[in-house]
C-alpha cells in the first residue's frame, strides 16, 4: 500500500503529460466549413483529422521563409509528409489556402497571386475534411467526394489508397526539395506497373528499372493500397500480383506508406503507431529495387549523377565522387561529379603528359555504359600508359589483364565488393595550372600597388582588422595539441565540449566506460560528434591518459570510429569522436525488418578487416575484449565502424588481461577468461564468431523467450544446425540467405571455427577476413566444445 501511494504522485503528473497532447488535438478541425482559411507562417494550428493522426496545413521548407502546402504524420517526432501541393511553387510567408465561399480550394500569395488550386467543378461543395486515412476531401451536400488528394497522389501512397492506369507517383529532387525529381512510378496504359528514370526538365522516361507486366494488356489493372498494408496490382478478372510481402503488420499497431524516394526506391514502411509507446522510426519492409546501383538503362546516368558511383547500403543508394571530382551541386546528391580541375588535354601536352596528368586508383568501381576501347592482353602499366596519351580517356578499368578506356561523362558508376577490378581514374596535377593562377595573383597584386596608396591603406587595415578577428575567434586550446605530436588529434577545453553538447544533453547511449553524448562542432563532415565521459577512468597520472589516447589516435582505418581530441581537464577525462549516423549493429540487426543478407555479409566483412587492422596492422597491438553489437556502430552508408576500442588500458592500468577483472559480456566472452590459459587477440575472434552468428541468424545469442529450449543459446543451436544440414532454421528461412546457400555455409563454419574453445584452433582475424571474402578455402570446423561447457 505504501508503495502505491508513493507511486501515485510521478502518476498524476504522467497522466497530466498524456493529456495535454488530447487537449491539443481536440482542438480539430473535423469539418472545414467555406470561407475558412489558413496562413503560412501564422500560429495556429492547421486542419487535422478527427483521431489527430493526420494534419493538412504549411509546413516551413529547409529555409524556414517558403512554405509547403502539404498533408503529414501528426503525431509522430518525424512528422512525415505524404502530400504536397505546392512542391515546385515554395509559398512564401503569410500565403494563404482557404476553402472559398463558393467552394473553391485556393492556395495564393500574400498579393493574391493563385500558386495552386484544386481541380474542382462543382458549385455543390458542402465542406471540406481532413479523414483519418490520410485523405483531404472536399465533399458536395450529397456526400460525394468532389476532389481528394488520394487522387492526386505525389510521392506517396497510404493504405485505403488505389491508382488506376494512366496514374503516377513521382520522387521529389532531394531529401528537402520537393519539385519534380527524377524518378516515377506508374501505371501504364495498358496495366504494367513500372518504375523508370526520367529526364529532366521534360520527364521524358527512361527504360524502366523495375516493372510488373500485364499478360494480356488490361487497361482496367488497379494498384490497390488495401486497409491491411498489402499493396498489389489487381487484374480486371481479379487476379493479384502482389507487390509487397504478403506478411502483415496490424494497421492497428503500424502506420503504413509506400513511398518513391528521391533516389528512385520504392519502399513500403511501417512505423509503430505512438500507442504503442513513445519512439521508434519508419523501417523500410520492403524496398524495390534490391540494388538501384544496377540500373542500366541505355540513356540518363544511371543511379547516381553523371561521373558519380554509386554504392549500395541497407537497399539505399550512396553516391559518392571519384577523387578529385566534387558533387555538381552540394545540395543535391543526384546531380553528379565533375573534375575539380578539368582535365581539358591538349594534343601539346602528351609528349610527356605524366607531367600533366596522373592516377588515382579506386578499387571495385565501374562505369559499364563509358566504354569506347578495350586492350586486351596489356599490363597495368601499360594500362596507364595508354590512357595518359589519349585525350579522350578519363578513366581505364584495369581487370585480369584487360584494360577498358572510358570518356566523359561517365554512366551508370558504381562500387562492388566483388569486383576485382581497379579504376584509373585520370586527373590533372594541380601543379600543371597553379602556375598561370599564380601569375594572375602577382598581376593583381602589382596592378592595386600602382593603383592608388590610399586604398592600399584601407586594404592594409582591414586585413590587419580581420586577421585580430579571426585570431581571437581561434580557440584557446588549439595550443595545446602539439603536446600529442604524430596524431592530429586536437585537446579540447571542458567548456567547448559542454556547450557543443548543449550542457550533456543529448545522451546517444552508455557504455562500460560512461555515457555517450550528441555534441555540435564544426568537425567532419555532419558538423555533428559523439561526445565520451570516461566516469569510470583510473586518475592515473597525465602520461597515462596521453599515451592511450595517442595509440587510438595513430589508428586510422575505414572500419573504425575515428577518434577526433579529447579533453583532461581536472577530473574530466573526455574524448571525441567522429558521429555514427546509423546508430549500433544492435538496433539494425534486431530491429523491426531483416536487413538484406548482402548488406549483413559486407558487413561482416568490414568487421573482420578493422579487427584485423586493430590486430596485426597498426603500431601497437590493440585487444578490444568487448566485441558485441553493441560495439559496433554504422556510418552514413551503413559501413561497420568497431567502437571502444583501446579503453581497456585506461579502465585498469595495471591489470588488463589479468582474470582478476574480467572484460566483455556476457554471452560474448571467449573461455579462457574463466581458465588458467594466457589471454590473446583470440579472444576477440571468439567474441566475433558469436557475432557472426547473429549478424547471419539476425537474432541474438542469447534469447530466452524463445520456446524452444535447445534454441537458447545461439552457438549451441547454430552448430546443432550445421551438424544436421538446417541451415535454413538458423536464417529463419531468409530467401535471399538461401539464395546463396554457399556463402551461407562458408560463413556459419567459419563462425564455428571462431567459436572454438581452443584458443589455438580459432583462426587469427587476418585468416578470418580472408575466408569470409572468399580468399581461402574453408575446411570442415570440428564440434567447438570438446570439453562440457562450463556455462
Ligand atoms: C461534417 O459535416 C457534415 C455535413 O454537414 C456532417 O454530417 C458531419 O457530422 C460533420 N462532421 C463533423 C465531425 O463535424
Ligand atoms: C464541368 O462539369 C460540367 C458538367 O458536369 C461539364 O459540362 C464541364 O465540361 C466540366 N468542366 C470542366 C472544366 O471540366
Ligand atoms: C528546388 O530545386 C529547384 C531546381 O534546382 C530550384 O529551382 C528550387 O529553387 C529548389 N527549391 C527550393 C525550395 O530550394
Ligand atoms: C487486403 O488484401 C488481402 C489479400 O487480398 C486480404 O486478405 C485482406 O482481407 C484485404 N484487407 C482488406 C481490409 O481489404
Ligand atoms: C486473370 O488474368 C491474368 C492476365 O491478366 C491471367 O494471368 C490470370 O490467369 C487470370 N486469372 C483468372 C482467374 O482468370
Ligand atoms: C584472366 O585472363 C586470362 C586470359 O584471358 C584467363 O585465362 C584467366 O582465366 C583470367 N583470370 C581470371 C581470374 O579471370
Amino acid at each position: 500500500m505504501a508503495m502505491a501511494s508513493k507511486a501515485s504522485v510521478p502518476h498524476i503528473l504522467f497522466l497530466c503529460f498524456l493529456l495535454f497532447p488530447l487537449l491539443v488535438v481536440s482542438q480539430t478541425h473535423s469539418n472545414v466549413t467555406l470561407g475558412t482559411h489558413l496562413i503560412a507562417g501564422e500560429k495556429g494550428s492547421p486542419w487535422t483529422s478527427p483521431s489527430g493522426n493526420f494534419a493538412f496545413g504549411f509546413r516551413p521548407l529547409e529555409d524556414q521563409d517558403s512554405f509547403l502546402l502539404c498533408i503529414w504524420f501528426n503525431q509522430i517526432p518525424d512528422q512525415t509528409i505524404v502530400w504536397y501541393a505546392n512542391g515546385d511553387k515554395p509559398a512564401p510567408k503569410k500565403s494563404k489556402i482557404e476553402l472559398t465561399t463558393d467552394g473553391q480550394l485556393v492556395l495564393s500569395n500574400p498579393h493574391g497571386q493563385e500558386l495552386w488550386k484544386a481541380d474542382i467543378n462543382s458549385s455543390h461543395v458542402s465542406y471540406a475534411a481532413m479523414l483519418d486515412n490520410g485523405n483531404f476531401v472536399v465533399e458536395s451536400k450529397d456526400f460525394n467526394h468532389i476532389w481528394e488528394s488520394f487522387s492526386q497522389p505525389t510521392d506517396t501512397i497510404l493504405p485505403g489508397q488505389i491508382l488506376q492506369v494512366g496514374d503516377n507517383l513521382f520522387s521529389r529532387l532531394t531529401n528537402t526539395n520537393y519539385s519534380r525529381g527524377r524518378f516515377q512510378l506508374r501505371l501504364l496504359e495498358d496495366g504494367t506497373l513500372e518504375l523508370n528514370p526520367v529526364a529532366l526538365p521534360s520527364y521524358f522516361p527512361y527504360d524502366p528499372y523495375f516493372s510488373i507486366e500485364a499478360q494480356p494488356a488490361d487497361p482496367r489493372s488497379r494498384l490497390v493500397y488495401n486497409e491491411s498494408g498489402l499493396l498489389y496490382v489487381q487484374r480486371s478478372n481479379g487476379s493479384i500480383v502482389y507487390v509487397s510481402t504478403t506478411v502483415v503488420l496490424p494497421i492497428a499497431d503500424f502506420y503504413h506508406r509506400a513511398t518513391i524516394d528521391f533516389n528512385g526506391v520504392f519502399s513500403l514502411y511501417a512505423h509503430p503507431r505512438p500507442s504503442r509507446g513513445s519512439g521508434g522510426s519508419w523501417s523500410a519492409r520492403k524496398s524495390i529495387p534490391l540494388n538501384i546501383c544496377l540500373i542500366n538503362g541505355d540513356l540518363g546516368s544511371g543511379a547516381c549523377g553523371f561521373n558519380s558511383y554509386c554504392g549500395i547500403a541497407n537497399g539505399m543508394p550512396n553516391c559518392e565522387c571519384p577523387p578529385e571530382y566534387t558533387q555538381s551541386d552540394p545540395n543535391d546528391i543526384l546531380s553528379g561529379c565533375k573534375p575539380k580541375i578539368p582535365l581539358a588535354c591538349k594534343e601539346d601536352e602528351l609528349d610527356s603528359p605524366e607531367a600533366v596528368f596522373e592516377f588515382k586508383d579506386l578499387s571495385g568501381t565501374d562505369w559499364p555504359k563509358a566504354d569506347y576501347e578495350r586492350f586486351e592482353p596489356v599490363t597495368e602499366d601499360e594500362c596507364r600508359k595508354l590512357c595518359l596519351k589519349d585525350c579522350y580517356c578519363a578513366v581505364a578499368i584495369y581487370r585480369n589483364v584487360t584494360c577498358w578506356m572510358k570518356k566523359l561523362p561517365l554512366s551508370n558508376g558504381r562500387l562492388s565488393a566483388s569486383d576485382t577490378g581497379k579504376a584509373l581514374i585520370k586527373i590533372r596535377r594541380a601543379s600543371s595550372v597553379s602556375t598561370k593562377k599564380k601569375n594572375k595573383k602577382i598581376a593583381i597584386v602589382v596592378g592595386s600597388l600602382g593603383a592608388s596608396v590610399f586604398i592600399n591603406f584601407l586594404l592594409l587595415a582591414a586585413t590587419s582588422l580581420i586577421a585580430i578577428f579571426a585570431y581571437k575567434k581561434r580557440p584557446k586550446s588549439s595550443k595545446q595539441v602539439s603536446n600529442i605530436s604524430e596524431t592530429n588529434l586536437r585537446s579540447f577545453t571542458y567548456k567547448e565540449l559542454e556547450e557543443a553538447t548543449n550542457g550533456f544533453k543529448e545522451e546517444l547511449g552508455k557504455g562500460a566506460f560512461g555515457i555517450v553524448y550528441k555534441g555540435h562542432f564544426p568537425l567532419g563532415s555532419q558538423n555533428l560528434v559523439a561526445v565520451k565521459r570516461l566516469d569510470k577512468v583510473v586518475q592515473e597520472g597525465e602520461k597515462e591518459f596521453k599515451t592511450e589516447v595517442s595509440v587510438i589516435g595513430q589508428t586510422h582505418h575505414k572500419n573504425l570510429v575515428r577518434l577526433f581530441g579529447f579533453c583532461e581537464e581536472g577530473p574530466h577525462r573526455l574524448l571525441v569522436y567522429e558521429f555514427m549516423s546509423n546508430g549500433s549493429l544492435a538496433s539494425f540487426l534486431f530491429g523491426l525488418s531483416r536487413p538484406h543478407w548482402d548488406q549483413r555479409t559486407q558487413i561482416a566483412i568490414g568487421i573482420s578487416r578493422g579487427l584485423c587492422y586493430l590486430h596485426e596492422e597498426c603500431s601497437t597491438q590493440i585487444i578490444h575484449c568487448d566485441i558485441k553489437p553493441q560495439n559496433i556502430l554504422l556510418d552514413d552508408i551503413f559501413r561497420p565502424r568497431i567502437s571502444d576500442f583501446g579503453l581497456a588500458k585506461l579502465l585498469m592500468p595495471d591489470q588488463v588481461l589479468t582474470r582478476t577483472g574480467i572484460r566483455g559480456t556476457k554471452g560474448y566472452v571467449a573461455p579462457e577468461w574463466f581458465r588458467s590459459m594466457p589471454i590473446t587477440a583470440k579472444v576477440d575472434v571468439y567474441s566475433f564468431g558469436v557475432m557472426l552468428l547473429e549478424i547471419i541468424s539476425c537474432r541474438r545469442c542469447v534469447e530466452t523467450a524463445w520456446g524452444a529450449e535447445e534454441k537458447a543459446i545461439l552457438t549451441d543451436w547454430a552448430y546443432d544446425c550445421y551438424r544436421e544440414g538446417k541451415l535454413e532454421d538458423l536464417v529463419e528461412r531468409d530467401e535471399e540467405a538461401m539464395r546463396d546457400e554457399k556463402k551461407l555455409l562458408t560463413f556459419v563454419m567459419i563462425a564455428i571455427w571462431c567459436i572454438q574453445e581452443d584458443p589455438s584452433l580459432r583462426p587469427t582475424m587476418k585468416k578470418v577476413s580472408q575466408m569470409l571474402e572468399g580468399a581461402v578455402d574453408v575446411p570442415h570446423p570440428p564440434c567447438p566444445f570438446p570439453f562440457s561447457s562450463i556455462y
